[in-house]
């Protein structure tokens, strides 16, 4: 059976993502076209390249699009790896205007979380699920009993006076060209920070280095069962269209 197809963007600090998707079951419906972010990531040029993906895949229906900030019902809030010229700007406005489509516009972790929360990892999980993107930044999503607490933030909690993504996100790894050893250990810190303010049941790791989790999970020490996300690179498509359904 087909069912409703929703177009899901992801926009990043380095690529902005798209396919169509089955909200039904979560499956891209046909292969996921990916451009670069421009730069500087201005409103504009990030709209333009939104609506040359909406044209390239002729999509006249609604349209789910991440963001990698606070995104409050479709204004953007904060833009931390991203232009700061977004910071106030009516992304939902803009890029429904640019794409000529109806559209929602949801923070890319939240979107990320919501997709494994449904299809992946966190499928029928209740309790605290907190789920963590690694990635230019760090991404989170919290779930009360399947519920989401948007806008969670928890990249930018301080630690040793330092915003915890410039030390433990993916980013940082590959800028210090640290080993996985050494990433671990900081992330490890990370969420031991997140244990004492939230005692999540479930993190689930996620963002694309999710893929070479054997790396890094086994030298982690959390209390809370611990697992990688498992829709990798198709989570925020995928959450971005479930939103917007
Ligand atoms: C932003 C978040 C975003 C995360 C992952 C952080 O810097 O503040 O909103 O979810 O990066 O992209």
């Amino acid at each position: 059976m087909n069912g409703v197809q929703v177009l899901g963007i992801d926009i990043g600090g380095t690529g902005i993502k798209a396919a169509p998707v089955d909200v039904t079951t979560g499956e891209l419906k046909a292969e996921r076209v990916k451009v670069p972010t421009p730069h500087p990531a201005e409103p504009d040029a990030v709209a333009t390249a939104v609506r040359e993906l909406v044209e390239g895949f002729g999509w006249t229906g609604p349209a789910g699009i991440t963001f990698p900030g606070v995104v409050h019902n479709g204004v953007v809030y904060t833009a931390a790896n991203m232009d700061a010229a977004w910071i106030g700007c009516d992304a939902r406005e803009l890029l429904a205007k640019a794409a000529g489509l109806t559209v929602r516009v949801l923070n890319d972790a939240d979107a990320a979380g919501m997709a494994e929360m449904q299809f992946g990892a966190g499928m029928s999980q209740r309790g605290t699920v907190l789920m963590l993107t690694f990635g230019t930044g760090i991404g989170s999503a919290l779930f009360c009993g399947g519920a989401l607490v948007p806008n969670t933030e928890f990249g930018h909690i301080e630690i040793g006076g330092r915003d915890a993504e410039k030390r433990a996100s993916n980013r940082a790894r590959e800028l210090h060209e640290e080993s996985w050893g050494k990433w671990a250990g900081r992330v490890d810190e990370y969420l031991d920070h997140l244990e004492a303010l939230l005692a999540p049941d479930l993190f689930i790791i996620g963002g694309g280095v999710s893929a070479k989790a054997d790396k890094f999970l086994p030298l982690l020490s959390t209390r809370a069962r611990i697992v990688p996300a498992t829709m990798h690179n198709d989570a925020g498509i995928v959450g971005a269209a479930i939103a917007a359904a």
